[in-house]
């Protein structure tokens, strides 16, 4: 099965075997199937993270999983289950619409519910870890159904135990949100109260900080419909105080906050954009023009090709800021 439609790269590898799944009876049915016991496996969700490098000689398990139900609330809580197929940016709007809030700041990230747990989807001042309960996944090789806490996560910046110790193991079925009945607005990101006043609103309102953050990711993320990419392709790299004295004095213009005990989150984009990569294309793989952090396929470029350009973005960061970038997609 050709995959260029399942990834948001728009990358053309293969998949040997590709099985979508609306149900858990399904999903485990296939997985029981000896037609496929040798195969190695692999849960994908709206493909909006990852970059074949190559083609899948196993079998794809597409997600399609459905239904957002209210379990419960109380005189604070609403507590919001929903399906991993489903898609993100609709159910943050879903919950915007019956004055649920907390998720208003994480507007417009493309892919499921399913995978917003994997790295702990973050933007603009919030992560999913502030307002995730639990989530339910099935385990690939024991069939069992297992709960997950907010703890058992470990939630990091673009991390879980699902990247780490649990790498390839579950798939996630469903997500529970612990939203708030009164909003904490949180405009602590400039750029949300520009935009806010650019937008004339008076009264803030849960609606509104999404309305911005829609406004600002689509003026400088490129919309995947029009050409292939995954977001930001590395980590914002963080730094202890004696390195981050060294790069500020070295380089004053430098753009970093401060994070945990004296340590720097350094944007990866501006240690990019100094490199001279930003707007850089080669064939079809290039460095999108508004935001260095990104990379993108302008149609034909190869998983390998995207691949090489990160690398050598990676090593061209190194050798000037002496600073090793980590790549945030999930390279297949
Ligand atoms: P996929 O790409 O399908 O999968 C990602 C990984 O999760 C894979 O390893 C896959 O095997 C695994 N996976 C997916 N679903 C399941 C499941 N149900 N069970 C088990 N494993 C699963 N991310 C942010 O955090 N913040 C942003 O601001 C942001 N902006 C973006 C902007 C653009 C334009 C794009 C293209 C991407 C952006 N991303 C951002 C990255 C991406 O949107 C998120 O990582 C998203 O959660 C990926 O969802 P998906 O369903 O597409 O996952
Ligand atoms: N910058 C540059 N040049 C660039 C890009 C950025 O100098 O080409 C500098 C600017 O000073 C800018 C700062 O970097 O103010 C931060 O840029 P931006 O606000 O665009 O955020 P980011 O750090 O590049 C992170 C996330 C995004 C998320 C935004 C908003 C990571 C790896 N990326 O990007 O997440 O949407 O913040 O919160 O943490 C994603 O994960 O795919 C993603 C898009």
């Amino acid at each position: 099965v050709l995959l260029q439609p399942y990834n948001t790269f728009g990358i053309r590898a293969q998949a040997r075997y590709f099985m979508p799944f609306a149900d858990v009876q399904q999903l485990q049915a296939v997985l029981q199937d000896a037609r496929w016991q040798a195969f190695p496996r692999m849960v994908l969700g709206g493909g909006s993270n990852v970059l074949f490098t190559r083609d899948f000689d196993g079998l794809m398990l597409k997600n399609e999983l459905k239904g957002i139900t209210l379990l419960r609330e109380d005189d604070e809580y609403i507590y919001v289950k929903a399906g991993a197929g489903e898609n993100w940016h609709q159910f943050v709007l879903y919950c915007i619409e019956r004055q649920w809030a907390g998720l208003e700041n994480l507007s417009l990230i493309p892919g499921n519910v399913g995978a917003s747990p994997m790295q702990n989807i973050g933007a603009y001042g919030v992560e999913i870890r502030d307002y995730f309960h639990e989530l339910e996944a099935w385990h690939l090789q024991d069939h069992t159904l297992v709960t997950f806490s907010n703890a058992d996560c470990a939630f990091g910046y673009r991390e879980s135990v699902f990247k780490k110790q649990y790498k390839g193991q579950f798939a996630i079925l469903s997500v529970t949100y612990r939203l708030r009945k009164q909003p904490r607005f949180n405009t602590s990101y400039g750029a949300i109260e520009e935009e806010l006043q650019r937008m004339g609103v008076r009264e803030l309102s849960i609606r509104a900080i999404s309305q911005a953050v829609i406004n600002i990711r689509s003026s400088k993320l490129p919309d995947p419909a029009q050409v292939g990419n995954a977001g930001s392709f590395f980590k914002n790299p963080t730094v202890g105080a004696a390195q981050f004295a060294a790069l500020k004095s070295a380089h004053p213009g430098i753009v970093a906050y401060p994070v945990a005990q004296d340590q720097h989150k350094l944007a990866a984009g501006w240690l990019i954009e100094q490199c001279g990569w930003k707007g850089f294309r080669s064939g079809d793989a290039g460095v999108h023009a508004r935001q260095a952090l990104v990379l993108v396929n302008y149609g034909h470029a190869s998983g390998q090709e995207i691949y090489q350009l990160s690398q050598q973005v990676l090593d061209s960061v190194q050798e000037k800021f002496g600073v090793e970038l980590e790549r945030e997609v999930n390279i297949i």
